[in-house]
């Protein structure tokens, strides 16, 4: 191999939803990020779990390989594999948990199982050739913000963090995705809604934002509002969404980020820390890029994003997750099962 020995080579695993992901790692620098996106649940209006278990068993040998083969490694380079274990859906989970078990069998390497939150957190740690910017620096504070979850995690190193705030309902992405078939926008909704947002008036509706306690988020009753007023004016007229599809989309999404956004505020002035980081599938979401980094101006904070292929789900999270595990020698047993819910 062209690395000197001591350079840690991961093979990293991602199958919780629906992208059947591989990536090479080496150390905390992502060689290859092969992703596989499952277009079977469009016209489902959501994630359908058998499917995705299946097209994950197509896709999962010619995913690894790729990420393998466009590396310009071997599969005897590779050290340990590092696998998604949870939280996700069962069926698909479990697609990447047996592979990787008997990958890292076949090949005699460790195994080390990633928490799927955590990895989005670690994210923020990814290296690339052509990415080679700052990384926040300790303690932090991450909106986790994802198709399954929302969550302020307090980071104090790589595998010590805390959630200190998350949603009692609904997820950001889910606000989303359920926003878009309201409006009849295929699954996933949330790109399509970022992408008609940048031609809407963001105030030209206004919906509610929840009051609630703490550090948590509520985003069903938000859903719910907007499924109403959308009922309540094709009543008058049928053609309403699509003559104001650009405005809801950027009035919904405008409402979406606030509460993100002030949330994340409030945390800060609690721990008093202004290193601020944002990950998962809605850190994609350009209004709230634009948002955190206006934010960032107001409040002093240094703010991390991580580029648009990292965000939503991807294997290189997975490797550079298990890389920080590989360091303390954290590795996994041949029986490992997965999780559907896994907490940190
Ligand atoms: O992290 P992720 O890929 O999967 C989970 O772990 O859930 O997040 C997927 C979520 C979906 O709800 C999707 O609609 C949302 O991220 N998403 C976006 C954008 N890109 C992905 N939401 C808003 N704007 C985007 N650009
Ligand atoms: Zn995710």
């Amino acid at each position: 191999m062209n690395n000197t020995q001591k350079d840690k080579v991961i093979l990293g695993i991602e199958t919780s939803c629906d992208e059947t992901s591989a990536s090479i790692a080496v150390e905390n620098m992502v060689l290859t990020n092969i992703i596989a996106t499952q277009e079977v649940h469009k016209s489902y209006g959501g994630v359908v779990p058998e499917l995705a278990s299946r097209e994950h068993q197509k896709n999962i040998i010619p995913v690894v390989s790729e990420a393998i083969s466009k590396s310009g490694l071997t599969k005897d380079d590779i050290q340990a594999v590092a696998f998604t274990r949870g939280p996700g859906l069962p069926g698909s989970l479990m697609v990447g948990v047996s592979f990787a078990k008997s990958f890292a069998l076949a090949l005699g390497v460790p195994l080390i199982e990633v928490n799927h939150m955590q990895a989005h957190v670690l994210s923020l740690f990814i290296t690339s050739k052509e990415r080679t910017e700052q990384h926040p620096s300790f303690p932090f504070l991450c909106l986790t913000v994802s198709g399954g979850h929302t969550q302020i995690v307090w980071v104090r190193d790589y595998y010590d963090m805390d959630v200190i705030g998350e949603t009692l309902d609904d997820a950001a992405g889910e606000a989303f995705d359920k926003a878009a078939k309201i409006m009849s926008i295929p699954y996933p909704g949330g790109p399509l809604i970022d992408k008609y947002a940048r031609d809407g008036n963001p105030h030209k509706f206004s919906f509610p934002e929840p009051n609630i306690p703490e550090l948590d988020f509520s985003f069903s009753g938000l859903k719910t509002a907007f499924l109403y007023f959308i009922r309540e004016q094709l009543k008058a007229d049928e053609n309403f969404i699509e003559k104001n599809r650009n405005d809801l989309c950027a009035s919904i999404q405008k409402t979406i980020i606030n509460i993100l956004v002030k949330k994340l505020q409030k945390a800060s002035v609690q721990t008093g820390i202004t290193e601020i980081g944002i990950a998962g599938g809605v850190s994609a979401n350009s209004g709230l890029r634009n948002a955190v980094n206006e934010a960032a101006k107001r409040f002093n904070w240094n703010v991390y994003i991580p580029p648009l292929r990292y965000c939503t789900d991807n294997g290189a999270m997975i490797a550079v997750a298990g890389y920080y595990k590989l360091l303390k020698n954290d590795f996994a047993s041949q029986s490992a099962v997965p999780m559907a819910r896994m907490s940190f």
